[in-house]
């Protein structure tokens, strides 16, 4: 028996889905999201009504930006009720796995749609972990808020400022849909065996948590602390390189030119006016990495990816390095939810094959 087939081990360049919400250009380094270029959204376009576009584009209904505001109002509220059961299955973990567990055991609502419920709850759940984690007591939402003023005053207790909230929506707004990365494929995969929108965006938000994917802000952090000064700079990445380890925050598996959405954050940013970071010892860091990776790779064009500017706006917003993922889901889960209803409504099992390499008795 002659086994042969062409394996893609990253399915690079495979296409899994046709899709109505959102298309990456990686070589001229553009991001569609819902008919519109991701720079003409942020910051212009809020969250929620961009949430409605999708799930309207994906099929389920009409769903303009003040009923999408409205429902995702009445879901975080919702959710705050059910608050105790939903932490209580977080007990004992850290933000990131306790947030898995927090959406794993989220359900039905009556009188609100699956996603709405889905995308509502997300900013509750990790808002509360985040000031469990410090002793303190979770803040109830405010329903006729914003979904990104909404989430800074509930981790905080305190509203944030309008410039914080608008900084915010603009980050909610370019990470909530990106083609077919890997946590919206598995979103894809589970919708594609009918299984409820639960079930799909649990098994994403597991997708998302690894650092190749949603995982990276927190150590490019991390990153730039033990580099610290600029003049060690040019020594800590070298090092890094020599060791064969990914400098997080560069590279990506489909732009091979900068990832957009860093120059829409890098914006967000500078709307802050303040950091708690050097903006210039991090310029120099992002300079110097892609010179290197440039060196270090001259046939693979490695760039800027969102997650460098992520971590800084997010860090700016006083939010702690730990809820970095799950804020992360905050915004993917209108995308996640969006297209895991376009799965469903195709009808069709996502089923692929594979190689087999073992043993073929005779
Ligand atoms: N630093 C150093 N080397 C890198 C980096 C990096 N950031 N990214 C890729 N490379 C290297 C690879 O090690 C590989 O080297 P090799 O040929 O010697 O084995 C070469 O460049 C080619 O890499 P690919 O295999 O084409 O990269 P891939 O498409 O698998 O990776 C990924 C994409 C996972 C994002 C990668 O660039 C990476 O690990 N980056 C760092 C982590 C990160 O920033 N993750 C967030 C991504 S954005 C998001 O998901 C929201």
């Amino acid at each position: 028996m002659t086994i042969h087939s062409k394996t893609s081990a990253g399915l690079d360049g495979v296409v899994a889905a046709a899709t109505a919400l959102s298309h990456v250009d990686g070589e001229r380094g553009e991001l569609i999201i819902g008919g519109a270029r991701v720079g003409d959204l942020a910051g212009r376009v809020p969250f929620e009504a961009l949430t409605g576009r999708l799930w309207s584009l994906a099929g389920s209904a009409t769903v303009a930006e003040t009923e999408a505001r409205r429902l995702l109002g009445v879901a975080r509220a919702r959710t705050f009720e059910r608050l105790p059961a939903i932490l209580s299955a977080a007990e004992g973990l850290p933000v990131a796995a306790g947030f898995r567990a927090g959406v794993a055991a989220l359900g039905p609502v009556s009188g609100l749609p699956d996603e709405a419920v889905l995308v509502g709850a997300m900013p509750v759940i990790a808002t509360a972990l985040v000031r469990r984690s410090r002793g303190e007591a979770p803040v109830a939402p405010h329903p006729a808020l914003g979904h990104a003023a909404d989430t800074l005053r509930m981790l905080r207790g305190l509203p944030g400022g309008e410039t914080e909230a608008r900084a915010l929506d603009a980050y909610l707004v370019t990470a909530s849909d990106h083609g077919m990365n890997a946590s919206t494929f598995t979103a894809r995969v589970v919708a594609s065996t009918q299984a409820d929108l639960f079930m799909a965006v649990t098994a994403a938000y597991c997708a998302l948590t690894g650092p190749l994917h949603g995982g990276a802000p927190g150590p490019v952090l991390d990153m730039l602390d033990a580099i610290g000064t600029r003049g060690n700079i040019a020594a800590w990445v070298d090092a890094a390189l020599a060791r064969k380890e990914r400098l997080m925050g560069f590279g990506h598996r489909v732009y091979r030119v900068r990832d957009p959405r860093a120059d829409v954050l890098r914006e967000a940013v500078s709307w802050l006016g303040r950091t708690r970071r050097d903006l210039g010892l991090a310029a120099a860091v992002e300079a110097h990495a892609r010179e290197a990776l440039r060196r270090a790779k001259p046939d693979r064009p490695l760039d800027t990816n969102v997650e460098f500017y992520t971590a800084i706006l997010l860090e700016a917003l006083e939010i702690p390095r730990e809820a970095f993922t799950p804020i992360f889901a905050v915004a993917r889960a209108a995308g996640w939810t969006a297209h895991a209803i376009e799965q469903q409504r195709t009808g069709r099992l996502l089923r692929p094959d594979s190689v087999y390499l073992g043993e073929v008795p005779g």
